[in-house]
């Protein structure tokens, strides 16, 4: 057969011009198309709820948010409810009304914020459970940090310090399931050696709405019962082990008694370099408050948020993104607070 090789070689040229010339087409309609709808886009809009500002963490977390959603152009709409579930339902419905696309919580009661999820869920905004867990209801995403880890290390660090003896063990407030999972992951380091004998739990209290005045009445209680024979306590966080090492520099007792912590305050960094706080737990809320407005940005726009876990909170289990707690002591506390640029030196050595 006699082949013409240039014609053919024309003749698919131009076939392939004419198949490609609708599809250039369409993809130019599509790009013109894409620029529209991201003009006309309105700014995404989060709300955010926090239960307080009381404890310093709340403020680094708001802090963090803030500036976040400044830098990224995100229209956020944040509420504090102060230890208030009744002022946390009507700030949510008032974010709702503002018209966001998802709502970020951090409830103050766990089980009484139900209604605050169901009433979003109504309107098709979905809702990220932030730090505390929202139990009895249908959570989009939970983030947080692995919360029973908190307690087992705070155990740990206390029994390692305090083998045997009579303990004080407070938890915090009793509405925050994080504080029941705190307390779960300490009791099982503690309990075992309280079974055996060796440590007597001389008390054994939760601290309402994690109040440091609380912690110290309870602290001063258990002293005065026990003719100031405690050997350690178990402060659930930062601010309560403010109260309880109050109480023990009253009976001359600060400094001898191992006290654990969470949260990487300050005042309790200031504590643990002077020695009467034995030691605090980094959560590093620049990170927790980071992941939760990705997170949010991604499930507005309709992608998969990368939960790694799930938590169950007496419905079902919760997709979860659970980050790692770290113990600080004064070992370490120049590393892991100080350098990672959490704390300044200037205000932890004063
Ligand atoms: C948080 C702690 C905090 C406590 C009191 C808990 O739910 O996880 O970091 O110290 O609430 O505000």
């Amino acid at each position: 057969m006699n082949v013409n090789y240039p014609k053919m070689f024309i003749a698919v040229m131009a076939a392939m011009f004419f198949i490609h010339m609708p599809v250039r087409a369409a993809e130019a309609a599509d790009d013109k198309a894409v620029a529209l709808r991201l003009a006309m886009a309105k700014q995404m809009r989060i709300g955010v709820a926090l239960p307080t500002q009381r404890d310093e963490r709340w403020v680094r977390d708001a802090e963090t948010m803030r500036e976040f959603a400044k830098k990224n152009k995100i229209d956020l709409r944040m509420q504090i409810s102060d230890n208030d579930a009744a002022k946390q339902m009507s700030q949510c419905e008032n974010l709702l009304a503002q018209g966001i696309d998802i709502l970020i919580i951090a409830p103050h009661d766990a089980t009484s914020a139900a209604e605050i999820v169901d009433e979003a869920h109504k309107e098709g905004i979905k809702v990220i459970s932030y730090d505390r867990l929202v139990l009895d209801t249908d959570v989009d995403l939970y983030i947080s940090f692995d919360n029973f880890q908190v307690g087992v290390l705070q155990g740990k660090y206390l029994t390692n310090l305090a083998p045997k003896g009579n303990y004080i063990v407070l938890g915090g407030a009793p509405t925050d399931n994080n504080a029941k999972m705190f307390k779960g992951g300490a009791m099982s380091v503690i309990k075992p050696l309280a079974d055996k004998g060796d440590i007597k739990i001389v008390m054994d209290q939760w601290v309402a709405d994690w109040q440091p005045t609380v912690a110290m009445n309870l602290v001063q209680n258990a002293l005065t019962a026990n003719n100031n024979k405690i050997d350690g306590v178990l402060a659930p966080n930062d601010n309560t082990a403010g109260g309880v090492i109050q109480a023990l520099a009253q009976a001359g007792l600060a400094g001898k008694v191992p006290v654990t912590g969470m949260d990487a305050e300050v005042t309790a960094a200031q504590r643990v370099v002077k020695g009467t706080q034995s030691m605090t737990v980094f959560k590093d809320t620049r990170l927790l408050a980071e992941t939760a407005l990705k997170a949010a940005i991604k499930m507005v726009n309709g992608q998969d948020p990368g939960a790694t876990s799930k938590v169950n909170n007496n419905k079902m289990d919760v997709l979860s993104i659970l980050l790692t707690p770290v113990v600080v002591d004064k070992n370490n506390l120049d590393a892991v607070l100080i350098d990672s640029g959490y704390l300044k030196k200037s205000d932890v050595y004063k």
